[in-house]
């Protein structure tokens, strides 16, 4: 049965279970290295976790990008100019979104999420404050090709994708998703559309591990409150107590990592189908990939996007990139 919500389909089952989420979590599950893809965080508790994060002292990179969005917004004219559609991918945040609205003078916003409800309060939050401001909310999967409102396509675009969310997919979903953009935006209709996109920069791994693993334990519930959606959505058995929440750096992939680990050997079910733990062993639930400006400048290539400018916070801790759709040529 395909219920509505929103414009967007949810495909779930006569219970009322989500068909996409149990079968990544079962799938997932099954896998010799159990891992369940990080989408799955976002449910009502886990996005108020993730506001809760993004607060904490720790967690650098949402003070470091509001400080470059702050600070460059003359650059951002400059570089941007006005009368662009801005198309944010993934629902506006209160405070970035409005900085660089401000800055640019847009022809209108078109935020684009998977989920309604998100993107009625971000529009509405965005045309408070910029009244005259054309919104066109979009409920879509932005990982594919998305085709945007008639009344925006004759618009030179900007895409918009803060917060380094690109860091937390693996390369190759990385590049698929740049080239959708590229395709969402029109770059194959002749413009030249621009990326402003946040990028997490690698640095010492005390200061990583700390981001992840925070002092107050609000990363480790966001981890944990996984589990717990799973036994609730999906009639699961988990055991939440005898799990906990890691974060490591990966240096081979230049990542942090998050696990949910077996603090004894433990036994459950999801959906009626039984797993069993080994102490110690894990469920990896998120990567969050770091960049350098080569690292970033290469996935960026490889997605068709070339790098215009690149903006780093006070610290050097995270940077914001302006980048134009690279034109399709065949020689170098
Ligand atoms: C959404 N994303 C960019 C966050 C990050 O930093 O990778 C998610 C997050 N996970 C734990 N803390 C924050």
């Amino acid at each position: 049965m395909k219920t509505e919500k929103g414009i967007a389909l949810v495909d779930r089952d006569d219970d009322g279970v989500d068909r996409a989420f149990r079968a990544d979590v079962l799938n997932g599950l099954r896998q010799r290295d159990k891992a369940v893809p990080a989408r799955w965080f976002y449910d009502e508790a886990g996005s108020q976790l993730f506001e809760d994060i993004t607060r904490l002292e720790e967690y650098y990179p949402t003070r470091a990008e509001t400080q470059i969005l702050q600070d460059r917004c003359e650059e951002f004219a400059r570089l941007i100019g006005p009368d662009r559609a801005v198309v944010e991918f993934g629902s506006g945040s209160s405070v970035k979104t409005p900085l660089l609205l401000g800055c640019i003078s847009p022809a209108a916003y078109v935020p684009l999420d998977i989920s309604g409800d998100f993107l009625r309060e971000s529009a509405a939050a965005l045309s408070e404050k910029f009244p005259g401001l054309p919104v066109h909310s979009v409920e879509a999967d932005f990982m594919r090709r998305v085709t945007l409102p008639d009344a925006v396509l004759p618009l030179k675009k900007l895409g918009f994708f803060p917060g380094s969310t690109i860091g937390n997919m693996v390369p190759r979903t990385a590049v698929d998703l740049l080239r959708s953009m590229r395709a969402t935006l029109g770059a194959d209709d002749g413009e030249s559309p621009l990326l402003l996109i946040g990028m997490d920069l690698v640095k010492d791994r005390s200061l990583l591990e700390a981001a992840y693993d925070d002092g107050s334990g609000v990363t480790a519930a966001f981890n944990l409150n996984l589990a717990t959606r799973i036994n609730r959505e999906l009639a699961g058995t988990i055991p939440i107590d005898a799990l906990e929440h890691v974060a490591l750096w990966n240096d081979e992939f230049a990542r942090i990592e998050m696990h949910l680990r077996a603090r004894c050997d433990i036994a459950f079910t999801v959906s009626g189908e039984r797993f069993v733990m080994a102490k110690g062993e894990t469920i990896h639930t998120e990567n969050s990939h770091k960049f350098t400006r080569r690292s970033g400048n290469t996935l960026l290539l490889a997605g068709g996007w070339t790098p215009v400018e690149r903006w780093l916070d006070s610290d050097g801790q995270f940077a914001l990139i302006l980048a134009r759709a690279t034109e399709q040529r065949d020689a170098p």
